[in-house]
């Protein structure tokens, strides 16, 4: 059984991919660990679009420089009409709902030996253009997926992290 910490400190963001297409069984179990994330009151209100077609990539490639020659993009959205809203301040559930899917996604990458890069940095309105298909939705975040290429490594950032005694308060 992989220990959970040891996989959450080697996972790293990937910043250079192996051109080499990703067999169908690992996108598979991708879409598999996303699809068993949790939600509120269980509404799964997420969506997932696979895009690894030349022209799906080439599309992505021109709204990203964070893609980093992948083979495989993973765009994880939500539909807001399908996420439970919390009554008292109508806070609209379905986005933290996406981001737990793409997490899980983000997970098995790693779990699977791949690289994975975790994408903020488009233009949304260019993506819905680019994308029409995405219309009702709101995609929350762009995964870059494949296989690192063999000098890829972890960026400077990677090993800092603030320490428990900054960000955890007992009460
Ligand atoms: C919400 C979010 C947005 C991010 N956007 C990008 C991005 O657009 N491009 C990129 O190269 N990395 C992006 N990252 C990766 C972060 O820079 C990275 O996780 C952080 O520097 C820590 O490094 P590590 O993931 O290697 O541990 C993003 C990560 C998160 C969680």
């Amino acid at each position: 059984m992989t220990d959970f910490l040891e996989l959450a400190g080697r996972r790293y963001t990937c910043r250079k991919y192996s051109p080499k297409a990703l067999e169908q069984g690992l996108l598979d179990k991708l879409l598999e660990a996303g699809r068993l994330a949790p939600s509120a009151k269980n509404r799964q209100p997420w969506h997932v679009w696979v895009l690894r077609s030349e022209e799906a990539l080439s599309k992505v490639r021109r709204l990203t420089g964070s893609t980093y020659g992948a083979p495989l993009v993973l765009a994880v959205g939500f539909d807001p009409s399908q996420g439970w809203v919390r009554e008292s301040d109508g806070k609209n559930k379905a986005e933290m709902d996406s981001i737990i899917m793409a997490t899980h996604i983000m997970l098995e990458a790693e779990d699977l030996g791949l690289g994975c890069t975790w994408i903020g940095s488009y233009e949304p309105s260019e993506l819905y253009e680019a994308f029409p298909e995405m219309a009702g939705c709101e995609v929350q975040v762009l995964l870059a997926l494949g296989y690192r290429a063999e000098d890829a490594h972890p960026g400077p950032w990677h090993p800092l992290r603030k320490p428990l005694e900054d960000i955890v308060t007992e009460l």
